[in-house]
């Protein structure tokens, strides 16, 4: 889907994600011995098969607008926590009752339902403390990230609630609503926290805060299709979720090539948004093309 891209930038900063996460997540989890049963499923949600995308967004946003990576870590590695505390929730028996996430057992089928919900809990927390234990970026900016990252995950929680208990005869619009809260304010808080940390102007954010709710949407909307067109184990998550759970999704209210258009349409303005975003936004471009050609 799209033009075809380099994934260079992709790939370097995933890496940066993931050595941030070893070695600043591992030492929030701790080693007490009584504990070692409860780190160890703390670390089993996160361990490989994720694509790392909202952290790299949001480095990719620092790195557009000349901004250092170091100080921007922690929220990445913050950012990533949240993303990954909503997959546990959301795998839970009462939400969408799952038992396969990046590629492994989900952590209430390896740990048990009680431990899945602490992990979730626990994961929450570790987020904020990452960010607000970080002496390196300015105390204004660290308090300007935290403020992103807890309205984002207040929009992904009410939108998981659209999703468990929908309108009356769902339309496109309100699929979108539910949508552009759900996934959409994880997605959109990567490029929101990348803005913050690199101290863009007013006039450069609102462009690439526009780039970051087109991105949410199109993320979605993809997601849905690959729901319905995949396999699990191409996916590494259970696909058909959506019909077996009567879900309301782009694809279930508007048909799959409906769907498929809405995607095409959404990653035909992300490259207008993104021609026009000043800075560079090299790394930001693959990203974006990540979102809507993935596979997984
Ligand atoms: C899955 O997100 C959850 C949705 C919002 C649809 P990702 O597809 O980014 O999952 P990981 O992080 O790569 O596992
Ligand atoms: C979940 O949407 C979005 C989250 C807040 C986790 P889905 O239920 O479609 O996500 P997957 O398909 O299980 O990853
Ligand atoms: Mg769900
Ligand atoms: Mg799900
Ligand atoms: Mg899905």
């Amino acid at each position: 889907m799209g033009s075809s891209t380099s994934s260079e930038h992709l790939a370097r900063l995933a890496g940066v994600v993931e050595a941030a996460l070893d070695e600043r997540v591992g030492a929030l989890i701790g080693a007490e011995p009584d504990l070692a049963p409860f780190a160890a499923a703390l670390r089993h949600p996160l361990e490989a098969g994720g694509k790392r995308l909202r952290p790299v967004l949001l480095l990719a946003t620092v790195e557009a607008l000349g901004g250092d990576l170091a100080p921007a870590l922690s929220s990445a590695c913050a950012l990533e926590l949240i993303h990954t505390f909503s997959l546990v929730h959301d795998d839970l028996p009462a939400l969408d009752d799952d038992d396969l996430r990046r590629g492994r057992p989900t952590t209430h089928v390896a740990y048990g339902e009680d431990v899945a919900i602490l992990v979730g809990d626990g994961l929450f927390a570790l987020a904020f403390r990452l960010i607000a234990e970080d002496p390196l970026p300015p105390a204004a900016a660290r308090l300007g990230a935290v403020a992103e990252l807890a309205r984002a995950t207040d929009g992904m929680v009410r939108g998981q609630y659209l999703d468990l208990h929908p309108v009356p005869d769902p339309d496109e619009a309100s699929v979108a609503r539910m949508c552009g809260l759900k996934t959409g304010c994880l997605i959109e808080a990567g490029i929101g926290m990348g803005l913050v940390l690199a101290g863009a102007d007013p006039a450069a954010g609102d462009a690439y805060r526009a780039l970051g709710r087109e991105l949410g949407v199109g993320f979605q909307i993809v997601d849905d299709v690959l729901d319905a067109t995949s396999t699990s184990a191409e996916l590494g998550k259970t696909a058909g979720a959506d019909v077996a759970n009567d879900r309301r999704t782009f694809v279930t209210v508007l048909g799959l090539d409906a769907a498929r258009e809405r995607a095409e349409a959404s990653w035909a303005r992300a490259e207008a948004l993104l021609d026009a975003l000043p800075g560079d936004p090299a790394a930001l471009r693959e990203a974006a093309a990540l979102i809507y050609r993935r596979t997984r």
